[in-house]
């Protein structure tokens, strides 16, 4: 009982390093709490993009994205951690249930991970024209199946899928008064809101395609893409990773799955952006679901993975609510 107040402020530093896990649209769909020496994670479905993310999928995946940050956040605290997830129904069974173990020796990789999250971005910009080869592809799959998750290249008849469902998915939720609400409100937040994704973070022309890549669409922004001079080709590989099916504790899995890929991917230098649209619109959703993979595992997202153009700037960081915003402490 002595060491309660020591492993309560462990808990809460950890806590504080998982509020810069990505979330879509920035949302940051979770909130905590602290009892005795235990930290519960659960969804915030008032946070939900309804018109976006119906089926709250994505949203579990940003909770497991910042579980992982947590999970990163203790060990490299030097602390073990005893993680129970639940399908968050009810306050006995949420998201995840995190006990301090004893102490541990942070390994490398938990140090280079630990160390690529506060830099870690989500870069919407042109990529080079040098492509990721594969020992990096395989870097990247071995960071998810530490987590359980399977990561898989998109080549041939697969990437076509995939980026065909992606530009299909847009235009048809664009297309809708609700999906283009939300896009504005999210990306065109008050002064001084901590959430949502700012002008800085987007491209400064608003239809954004990157050879047989569309992306997202959103409102215009600051971001300068650098010049890549005529012809230059964009040599984006795109990535899918898949869970084994879309109940919570599989979709908070893969987002965890999620996290160690990006943080593996900032470790490495790359360039990431996240993309779900393919998965957000149901009819196109049917078609790309065993994609690659069989029968026994369902892609959850795609990331487009390259190297940044030389002279690229460093995109600011997008905001974060603060702690005390997210976290509720039982005395
Ligand atoms: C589950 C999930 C889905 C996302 N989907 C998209 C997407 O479709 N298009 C996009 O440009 N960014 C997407 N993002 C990136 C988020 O917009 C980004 O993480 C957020 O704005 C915070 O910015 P940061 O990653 O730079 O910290 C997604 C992120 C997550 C975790």
């Amino acid at each position: 009982m002595t060491q309660e107040p020591r492993a309560r402020e462990v808990l809460r530093e950890a806590a504080r390093h998982a509020l810069l896990a990505p979330s879509e649209h920035n949302a940051q769909p979770w909130r905590f709490r602290l009892h005795g020496a235990v930290l519960d994670l659960r969804a915030d479905r008032t946070r939900r993009l309804p018109a976006t993310d119906e089926a709250a999928h994505n949203l579990l995946l940003g909770c497991g994205c910042a579980l992982h940050h947590l999970r990163v956040a203790l060990a490299a605290a030097g602390r073990e951690a005893d993680v129970r997830r639940g399908n968050d129904e009810d306050p006995e069974h949420p998201l995840a249930r995190v006990r301090l173990g004893g102490p541990t020796t942070p390994d490398p990789r938990t140090r280079r991970w630990f160390g690529a999250m506060p830099g870690r971005r989500t870069d919407r910009r042109r990529f080079s024209g040098q492509e990721v080869g594969p020992e990096v592809v395989e870097a990247l799959a071995e960071a998810a199946r530490s987590c359980g998750g399977t990561l898989f290249l998109a080549t041939g008849s697969v990437r076509r899928a995939i980026v065909e469902a992606a530009a299909e998915a847009d235009r048809a939720m664009r297309a809708r008064l609700d999906y283009a609400a939300e896009m504005q409100h999210w990306t065109r937040r008050y002064a001084g809101a901590h959430d949502g994704i700012p002008a800085s973070s987007r491209p400064d022309t608003p239809a954004v395609a990157y050879g047989d890549v569309e992306m997202r669409w959103m409102p215009p922004g600051t971001l300068d893409r650098p010049r890549a001079g005529p012809g230059a080709r964009d040599a984006s590989q795109i990535l899918l990773l898949a869970a084994p099916s879309a109940d919570t504790v599989s979709l908070v899995r893969a987002g965890e799955a999620l996290s160690a890929v990006l943080l593996e991917a900032e470790a490495l230098g790359l360039a990431v952006t996240p993309f779900t649209a393919p998965f957000e619109e149901p009819a196109v959703e049917a078609r790309i679901r065993h994609l690659g993979i069989g029968a026994h595992r369902i892609p959850v997202i795609a990331l487009r993975v390259g190297r940044r153009l030389p002279g690229a700037a460093t995109i600011p960081p997008t905001p974060r609510r603060p702690l005390h915003a997210v976290l509720t402490e039982d005395p």
